[in-house]
């Protein structure tokens, strides 16, 4: 049993809250509005945040007072406190990192020429698919447990190294398995259609039946996702077999997202029909699809790290997405092909570089927007009465330094569902030393 205890943060220096009085995703100028409460308190009871106020209000309210000594507290001491980033999109279950490639990159190669030749996402097929159970849910629970250390609290994870029934189903059941062992929050997602494997080549077609009338089937029924994914691109699904999946999503009760626009240009019309929960990368987008986009509920989710480890000059427009009223989030596409960073500060640092997204926008991409890219708004991604206690306390006086300190973890604290965890040597000193019974023994 996890144990939930009543938990107080107290001297933060900014607040970052990140609540909305509209309802729905950030667009606009209001991907800007971060909430901010300076010399902040928040009082965290059963997992969930229950009052968030200054520190000199929280320390005199009388319930507070009465109950101090059973409520472990933590002097931030004037250090940032936001909500824990949300990461809407990573492929965690895998077994070995892609040095091949990378090294087939640095010699001037590109994505689909090493996929073309065997690389790519074909090459993970294996070491998947001879795996147990228990290895791939030991690597999953060591990636989770380091994006905790990072500052992430929310992870969606998708399945797509098996592609066969046997292995999807397997990878869904380890992202369940090393999700019950993690205080924060697993969203599952099925992708059967990431690519196609070596023994369907040349029929595409009928694997996309396979994802359809087999897999999909077996995942509804175990419960084992909550959204479906497809590779809409070129080299990988058609628009035509990215909507056959989408169907057959619907029939099963699954919601649905996809990969597109990474490599090519799709048009979004057709697939906006099935309301996404969000189109990913979207690095090549028909301008004219915008105003619709922007009336949709679907979310961009952009992911830096895969142009920046690719070794791409072109970015997403992040900037024509947020002017057009897109609503825009951030990922880190966690993955060994294309990204193989877990960071959301580094994907961060990334949009604001890159993408020449402010620090504000970069954080409510990565925190309020991923929320409504997994459709988890009304749980995650600001800090807000009733909603989970997921927050990150960074080791830094300014919001602005954590996309700014780039390739350095500068998180201290994440806690999960008002579970406090990810602990670093430096946490010792955001601790408050009380003398006194029972206080952070969990620590
Ligand atoms: O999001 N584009 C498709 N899927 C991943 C790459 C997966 C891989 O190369 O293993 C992505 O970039
Ligand atoms: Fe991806």
């Amino acid at each position: 049993m996890r144990k939930m205890s009543a938990l107080l943060l107290v001297n933060i220096g900014q607040l970052l809250t990140l609540r909305s009085a509209a309802d729905g995703p950030r667009r606009g100028a209001s991907l800007s509005e971060l909430g901010i409460i300076q010399d902040a308190a928040v009082l965290c009871l059963g997992g969930k945040i229950v009052s968030v106020s200054a520190t000199k209000d929280a320390l005199r309210d009388p319930w507070l007072k009465k109950n101090r000594k059973n409520i472990i507290e933590i002097d931030c001491g004037g250090r940032v406190v936001l909500p824990g980033f949300v990461d809407s999109h990573t492929h965690p279950v895998f077994m070995q990192p892609r040095l091949v490639d990378f090294e087939k990159r640095i010699s001037g190669a590109n994505y689909e020429e090493i996929a073309e030749a065997g690389g790519g996402i074909r090459s993970s097929i294996d070491g998947v698919r001879k795996a147990g159970k228990t290895a791939l849910t030991r690597k999953v629970s060591a990636v989770l447990a380091d994006m905790a250390r990072h500052g992430t609290t929310t992870v969606e994870a998708k399945s797509g190294y098996g592609l066969s029934v046997e292995s999807e189903l397997k990878s869904l059941e380890v992202i369940r398995a090393a999700a019950r062992e993690w205080p924060g929050t697993v969203v599952p997602t099925f992708l059967g259609a990431h690519a196609v494997p070596p023994e369907y080549r040349g029929r595409s077609q009928e694997y996309v039946d396979l994802v359809c009338n087999e897999m999909m089937p077996a995942v509804a029924r175990r419960k084992l996702a909550q959204f479906v994914d497809v590779f809409c691109d070129h080299g990988a699904f058609s628009a035509e077999e990215a909507a056959q999946i989408f169907i057959a999503a619907e029939e099963h009760g699954l919601a649905v997202r996809a990969h597109l626009g990474q490599l090519s240009e799709t048009r979004l019309g057709p697939l906006l029909r099935y309301r996404p929960a969000s189109l990913d990368h979207m690095d090549y987008v028909n301008d004219a699809d915008l105003p619709a986009l922007a009336q949709s509920d679907t979310v961009a989710t952009l992911v830096p790290g895969a142009n920046y480890f690719l070794g791409l000059s072109r970015y997403p427009n992040a900037r024509r997405f947020i002017e057009s009223g897109v609503a825009v989030a951030l990922a880190t596409d966690y993955n060994p092909g294309s990204s193989p960073t877990l960071s959301m500060p580094m994907a961060m640092s990334l949009a604001c570089t890159h993408m020449k997204m402010s620090p504000a926008e970069a954080i409510a991409a990565a925190t309020i927007n991923g929320a409504w890219a997994l459709r988890l708004a009304s749980r995650k991604g600001s800090v807000e009465p009733s909603k989970d206690a997921d927050l990150a306390v960074f080791d830094v006086g300014d919001y602005g330094e954590i996309p700014y300190w780039f390739g350095a973890n500068r998180c201290l604290l994440s806690i999960m569902n008002g579970v406090p965890s990810g602990i670093s040597p430096r946490e010792k000193n955001v601790r408050k030393k009380r003398r006194g019974k029972n206080r952070l023994q969990q620590f």
